[in-house]
């Protein structure tokens, strides 16, 4: 499905901040990386800390592709990796190629307006361009995978500061993890400790 009409929710965006895997391209070289979208009402929002390549790419082009996955694996990797070309397909866009993740159920390019540039961030509105969506999967909730999804986020916390609070609530994470996951949790924590 393919439409230039706009709701966000259709695309799995909902209000609040949505989890999705952020994909930017600088030249050929495309990038993914977990980032929230902040949605409020009808108005979408990005903050990027300095220091990531997504900051980087974003900062240069204003555009970006959020794409939406329930995969346990693309968040672990995306977050401490350099996804492999493969994971990736290209979306011509305005005479730009951009990326986004091939197995993304859905993804929404978008544009960014109203920026601003801070000494740690860049915030800016953003616009949706274009929309696609691939395959719809009904998952009931389990809550391995959001345990992953909080796992990734205290590791990135812990990798920027050293505090070993991080340690301690990354591990009462692998806990559920052990406790309701599937091979696919399983192995997306292994990465998590692996790269700690
Ligand atoms: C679930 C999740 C959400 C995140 N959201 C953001 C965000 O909104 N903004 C940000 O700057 N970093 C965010 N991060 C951290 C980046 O994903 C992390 O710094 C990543 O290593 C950047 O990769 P890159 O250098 O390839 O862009 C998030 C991490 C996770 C796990």
């Amino acid at each position: 499905m393919q439409t230039n009409d706009f709701n966000l929710d259709d695309f799995g965006i909902y209000e609040g901040i949505s989890e999705t895997i952020v994909t930017t391209t600088k030249g050929w070289t495309p990038n993914a990386a977990p980032m929230g979208i902040i949605r409020k009402k009808d108005k979408a929002f990005i903050r990027l800390f300095k220091g990531s390549t997504t900051y980087e790419n974003v900062v240069s082009s204003k555009m970006l592709v959020a794409n939406i996955s329930n995969d346990p694996l693309l968040f672990a990797l995306s977050t401490f990796t350099d996804l492999e070309d493969e994971y990736f397909q290209s979306i011509s866009f305005d005479g730009l190629t951009i990326s986004s993740l091939k197995e993304a159920q859905s993804w929404v390019l978008f544009e960014c307006v109203n920026t601003k540039l801070t000494s740690e961030a860049f915030v800016a509105e953003i616009v949706p361009k274009r929309a696609h969506i691939n395959r719809c999967i009904i998952k009931a909730a389990n809550r391995a995978f959001f345990s992953v999804i909080e796992a990734c986020v205290h590791a990135t916390r812990y990798k920027l500061t050293g505090d070993d609070k991080y340690l301690k609530l990354i591990k009462a994470y692998g806990d559920i993890v052990e406790k309701c996951g599937g091979e696919a949790e399983k192995d997306a924590m292994h990465i998590i400790y692996e790269c700690l």
